[in-house]
């Protein structure tokens, strides 16, 4: 009997979990379940046996995936596979996938709600400033960053997007206007919403020049990765401009040198853009299809390592 192994050092919602095991044992394979491990040497021995593996933000390292002797597929439920080792994976006949969208409404949402709290000086009583009419700018435009683009249409702001992955007649069609350069986008928002995937190419991207742009009451909203911005060039903009701010779902490095700018800093203490149960079970149930559909049909659509 083929066995899968949910990992999931930040676990999901029961709920999410009874979902995925229906799915699992309805195919007539076998869960195993390792929630909110601590020691990396539990999840290499939970690994040693199983044929599937699904995880969140869990590191799916070079080792683990060797550790893993029947190991052949990992499914990331979520949208970011930075955690996964894809080489590894390959060179052992892995495959890897993710589950795009499953989880983008909860992030989006949280992407809001963090603009709104940091605009209403952290509910803390004092007259903040509204989200309306302020013109907001979405880098990458994704499911996450769609799912913004609505909500704060909603909130009757001006919502700009930038991505050289969507065409524009897709970006349009949803009442978005698209800037033809990065650079126009950052120079355009008071908000700048994230929503590149952290690999070689966007680490550090989001640097001082880029930042410097931002009209007045500049705000950036970060529930994509924290790799992405350059945290030099993070400390240096606090420094340069009293009215820059940055809104993070979990903390930079640099976290206690921003303390001292309240009203201008917040990270969430532990990444929650996807807590929330509609969330973990969407994209638990999704990453337990995936895992039947693979190895029952062999069906490999939202393979990420080809
Ligand atoms: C994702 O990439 O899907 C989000 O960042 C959510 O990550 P999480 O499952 O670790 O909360």
């Amino acid at each position: 009997m083929s066995k899968i192994l949910v990992a999931t050092e930040k676990p999901f919602a029961k709920a999410a979990v009874d979902a995925i095991r229906k799915v699992i044992e309805d195919a007539g394979f076998q869960l195993v379940l390792l929630e909110k491990y601590t020691d990396n040497n539990d999840l290499l021995k939970a690994v040693a046996d199983v044929d599937a593996l699904i995880v969140r933000s869990d590191k799916a390292t070079k080792e683990v995936i060797e550790a893993g002797k029947n190991l052949k597929i990992v499914v990331r439920a979520g949208a970011g596979y930075d955690n996964v080792d894809l080489a590894a994976a390959t060179a052992k006949g892995v495959v890897v996938m993710n589950t795009p969208g499953q989880n983008s409404n909860a992030v989006a949402e949280l992407a809001v709600g963090m603009m709104v709290f940091m605009a209403r000086g952290n509910y803390k009583g004092i007259s903040g400033t509204e989200l309306k009419g302020k013109n907001i700018g979405i880098h990458a435009y994704g499911y996450v960053g769609k799912g913004v683009a609505t909500i704060a249409k909603g909130f009757g702001m001006n919502v700009f997007a930038f991505d050289p992955f969507v065409t524009k007649e897709q970006i349009e069609k949803d009442g978005v206007k698209v800037v033809g350069s990065v650079e126009e986008l950052y120079s355009t928002c008071h908000y700048i919403s994230l929503h590149i995937p952290a690999n070689d190419k966007t680490k550090n991207s989001i640097n001082f020049d880029l930042l410097s742009k931002m009209p007045k009451g500049g705000t950036l909203v970060n529930t994509a990765r924290k790799e992405v911005v350059c945290e030099d060039s993070l400390k240096r903009i606090f420094t340069a401009r009293e009215d820059f701010k940055y809104i993070s779902d979990i903390a930079p490095a640099c976290h206690a040198d921003l303390l001292a700018f309240e009203h201008r800093y917040y990270s969430t203490p532990k990444k929650q853009g996807a807590e929330t149960s509609e969330a973990n079970i969407n994209a638990g149930i999704a990453a337990a299809k995936q895992i039947v559909g693979y190895l029952k049909d062999g069906d490999k659509t939202f393979q990420v390592n080809k």
